[in-house]
């Protein structure tokens, strides 16, 4: 997974405020990973007097804007939450127009995608959704799946719960068809989605082997850094089952702004705040440290994170 070099030239008006606020940003000490819980659409369309569904639909244009601005950063992963396991529970009404604005966003998108070299990325149990949707999804990904760029995931019919059970299951499964008579079948094929997004496990780890890095590579973001940074938008201060193994140490951000509103402005603010914090991954804060010791980040992650 390689990090693009930051290009922002001609994108952000000279004399801005977003000008202003990227020049407070050092492009050197970017999250790698920044995961979005966009909420607020609904909010925004009643106050406005509009059905909800008007929210979503205003609600795609902050998806473009940010994923352009993610990729021009030069962020390796942007992750975005845009349907839970628990959003089944909505009016089907409003399912119904949901998937169909993903796919409108897909159909619209693509080459938009592909032009700036973005890798388009399901997360969740896709084998829920409908097979119209499911199949656009699914060229989405493969006409992506070789570009060297910004990894957009998106959340489908995701819950972090169940992602962990399913990557438990895996293991598991893995484990079973070592023992099983005969069997060399490769390890770990469960889902559509995990056909399209989990890559494959080297090998089958014995159990003394088996740590939370492997245990990470079950997982649908297996391979992909954890996300430093995660934004809420429209002032919750919930996580709603977003990604529960992998936030462990993400620095949270979160911010009035109904998701239709949240423009790059925004994210750049996100970013600005996010490099002042001291992460200390249960360490002491640098400052107090013995000179020349650094913090130590979790073991198992020590390659992807620096410290910041
Ligand atoms: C939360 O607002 C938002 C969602 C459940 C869906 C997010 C979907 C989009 C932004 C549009 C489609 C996405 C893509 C990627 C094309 P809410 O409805 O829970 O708002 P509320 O809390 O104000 O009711």
């Amino acid at each position: 997974m390689s990090r693009k070099t930051p290009d922002l030239e001609g994108y952000i008006a000279p004399g801005s405020e977003e000008e202003s606020i990227v020049r407070e940003i050092d492009l050197t000490r970017l999250p790698a990973h920044v995961a979005i819980i966009m909420d607020g659409n609904g909010r925004w369309a009643q106050s406005r007097r509009l059905p909800r569904v008007q929210g979503h639909r205003a609600g795609i244009e902050a998806v473009r804007d940010v994923v352009e601005a993610s990729a021009r950063l030069g962020l390796e992963v942007l992750t975005l939450y845009a349907f839970s396991k628990e959003n089944w529970k909505r009016p089907r009404a409003e399912i119904t127009t949901l998937m169909m604005l993903l796919k409108e966003y897909l159909r619209r998108e693509l080459q938009t995608l592909v032009r700036n070299d973005i890798r388009f990325n399901v997360i969740g149990q896709m084998e829920e959704l409908d097979r119209s949707v499911q199949r656009e999804l699914l060229a989405g990904m493969r006409e992506t799946r070789d570009l060297k760029g910004m990894v957009f995931n998106i959340a489908l019919s995701y819950g972090g719960r169940a992602e962990i059970v399913e990557a438990c299951r895996r293991l598991i499964r893995d484990r079973e068809s070592l023992s099983a008579p005969g069997s060399d079948r490769p390890p770990s094929v469960a889902s559509v989605a995990s056909v399209a997004s989990i890559p494959s496990i080297p090998s089958i780890p014995s159990i003394p082997s088996i740590d939370e890095e492997t245990f990470a590579q079950y997982l649908y973001t297996a391979g992909q850094p954890d996300p430093d940074l995660l934004i809420r938008t429209s002032g919750e201060m919930r996580i709603s089952n977003f990604l529960l193994w992998q936030i462990a140490y993400a620095e949270i951000w979160v911010t009035d702004t109904l998701w239709p509103d949240f423009r790059k402005r925004e994210l750049f603010r996100a970013i600005r705040d996010y490099q002042k914090r001291d992460r200390r991954y249960g360490g002491v804060p640098q400052a107090a440290q013995a000179p020349g010791r650094s913090a130590a980040a979790p073991k198992e992650n020590k390659e992807k994170r620096r410290v910041v």
